[in-house]
């Protein structure tokens, strides 16, 4: 049911919310979530998964770009499972590439029982909580004008659009370990060498494409060029005057929001929250 959640300050915002869980006002977004749980994928299957703000669109466009042998801008849509119906994804093309933000928990079985190639993608939740803010204020939808310091409660509290970072990054991560056919890459590295991910990512594919191939891809890839070609292309339509979907793209912005006090809120609740997290999951985030 659609609802409306007040932040810390009392300020609204527009979500749905289904299985304890809230989403964003994605058109038919309940029938299709519930139809994923017999939802068939293929063994080539490519599921990209991400908490929000992490960098979906931008592992998207690398693999998309891989996989195509092509640097021409991929169509991003609708690249969600959760913004997309079954015949939809019937009619796509093999090697599909699925993305998600959904926990493991609401994901369709047969990712885990047929074993497809999963790239996770985890950013710093500092700078998660600043562009998921930025995000909010900006879309049309959630109708939310609320201030960062009545945000930052919700983000830790997870009253957000997909919940809980915490819960959500240690789910993921657990169901994700457990498949051998995985690749873990966080926004920060990705940052520091894009080539170097690209490569990696290839690698993991499997595709074989040349060296002069991927590093055009990286140069394809990168902030500022993907924001001139998403100009052009217009997801900016679903945002308010004066924000953009590429807004910064980069790693401590959130030095510029955090006070003290919430910086010190922040790793108590992260030291909390993560203490029973792998500690190879510890050292990426
Ligand atoms: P900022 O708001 O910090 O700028 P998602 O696609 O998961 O919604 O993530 C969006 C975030 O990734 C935004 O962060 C966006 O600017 C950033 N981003 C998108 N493409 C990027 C790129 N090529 N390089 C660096 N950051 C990128």
């Amino acid at each position: 049911a659609e609802i409306r959640v007040k932040d810390a300050g009392g300020h609204e915002y527009n979500v749905i919310e289904w299985q304890g869980m809230y989403f964003p006002l994605f058109p038919r977004i309940v029938p299709r979530l519930e139809a994923l749980s017999t939802f068939e994928c293929r063994k080539d299957d490519i599921l990209l998964l991400t908490y929000p703000k992490s960098g979906t669109r931008w592992i998207y466009s690398i693999v998309s770009m891989v996989k195509n042998n092509s640097t021409n801008d991929p169509s991003m849509d609708s690249i969600y499972f959760e913004a997309l119906d079954q015949e939809g994804f019937a009619k796509m093309a093999s090697p599909r590439i699925l993305a998600s933000h959904l926990p493991r928990h609401l994901l369709p079985p047969d990712v885990w029982r047929k074993q497809i190639k999963v790239i996770l993608v985890t950013r710093n939740p500092k700078d998660v909580a600043v562009s998921f803010y930025n995000f909010m204020k900006g879309i049309k939808d959630f109708e939310y004008t609320g201030p960062w310091e009545s945000y930052f409660p919700i983000f830790t509290q997870g009253k957000v659009p997909y919940g809980s970072w915490f819960d959500h990054t240690k789910e993921m991560c657990k169901g994700v370990d457990s498949n051998a056919n995985c690749l873990f890459l966080t926004y920060e590295e990705m940052l520091k060498d894009l080539p170097a991910a690209v490569k990696k990512i290839n690698s993991f594919l499997g595709f074989e494409r040349s060296d002069a191939f991927l590093e055009e891809v990286a140069q394809k890839c990168t902030f500022s060029s993907m924001k001139r070609s998403e100009e052009a292309g217009g997801l900016n339509k679903y945002l308010k005057d004066g924000h953009r979907f590429f807004r910064k793209g980069q790693v401590a912005d959130w030095k510029n929001w955090f006070t003290v006090a919430q910086n010190e809120e922040f790793d108590e609740l992260y030291n909390a929250k993560m203490s029973d997290a792998p500690p190879d999951l510890k050292s990426r985030v």
